[in-house]
């Protein structure tokens, strides 16, 4: 590991190209979102293993449900198999899992399972790994502002802040693009303030330890000023 590395305290990816990296396998795009399971594992397990302390992934967007009925069938059942295997393991391993979006529309048992999982994991003190399912950054910052109202708050960037699906968590310091894209999609529009945009060609499911020192390699080299002067 370099040692200049700078480890940021949160990361978060929109994981893509999933779709594209099955396509140039002649593969279902299904069999790509398979992969892309796969490699949300990795990264979870080198973010922990780096110090990282908090780590968020866009899984499901209130855009996605315009896809095709057998691939949002197919995601939904994979988010299911991840929280009845994977999560159940991290949740011993002291992870603090958290969801980000409206679990409501989701089938009902796939709900109460990350229902489950989020209370069960709710006083865990290891990394965070926090996941946007349904998730959408104007819907959450709408559902922010509608609680500050109905609240008689007066509607303030704290108020918001402190209605996030992400309250008490830190802001990103570093939002991954991958697959080519450069857009955020509607990922943390909020949160992604002053966060450091790194975009690279990789497809999510190629994603691995390589690639993830590659993106903190480029963080390293940038100057954050949040406004001031250096
Ligand atoms: C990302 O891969 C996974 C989700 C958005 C759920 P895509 O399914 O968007 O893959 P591409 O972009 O079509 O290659
Ligand atoms: C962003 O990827 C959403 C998720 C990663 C869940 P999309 O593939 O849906 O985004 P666009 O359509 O390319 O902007
Ligand atoms: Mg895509």
């Amino acid at each position: 590991m370099p040692e200049d590395l700078k480890i940021p305290t949160h990361i978060a990816f929109i994981m893509d190209g999933n779709g594209r990296w099955a396509k140039r396998r002649l593969m279902p795009r299904k069999y790509g979102h398979k992969m892309g399971v796969e490699a949300l594992k990795r990264v979870i397990a080198v973010c922990e293993k780096l110090g990282i302390k908090e780590v968020s992934f866009y899984a499901f967007s209130t855009e996605n449900w315009s896809r095709p009925q057998d691939e949002i069938d197919a995601l939904l059942a994979m988010i299911k198999k991840f929280a009845d295997e994977e999560m159940k393991e991290y949740v011993d391993k002291n992870y603090r899992i958290r969801f980000m979006g409206e679990l409501h529309r989701l089938p009902e048992e796939t709900q109460k399972a990350l229902e489950n999982i989020a209370r069960a994991a709710a006083n865990n003190t290891g990394i965070v790994v926090n996941i946007g399912i349904n998730y959408g950054g104007r819907d959450e910052i709408a559902r922010a502002a509608q609680k500050a109202a109905s609240a008689a708050q007066p509607v303030t960037v704290e108020a918001i802040s402190a209605r996030l699906d992400t309250a008490g968590m830190s802001d990103p310091d570093v939002i991954v693009r991958c697959a080519g894209e450069k857009r955020l999609s509607n990922f943390m529009l909020w949160q992604c303030a002053y966060a450091e945009l790194v975009f690279v060609d990789d497809f999510w499911p190629d994603f691995n330890e390589e690639t993830i020192v590659r993106i903190l390699k480029e963080y390293s080299g940038r100057e954050r000023r949040f406004g001031g002067l250096k």
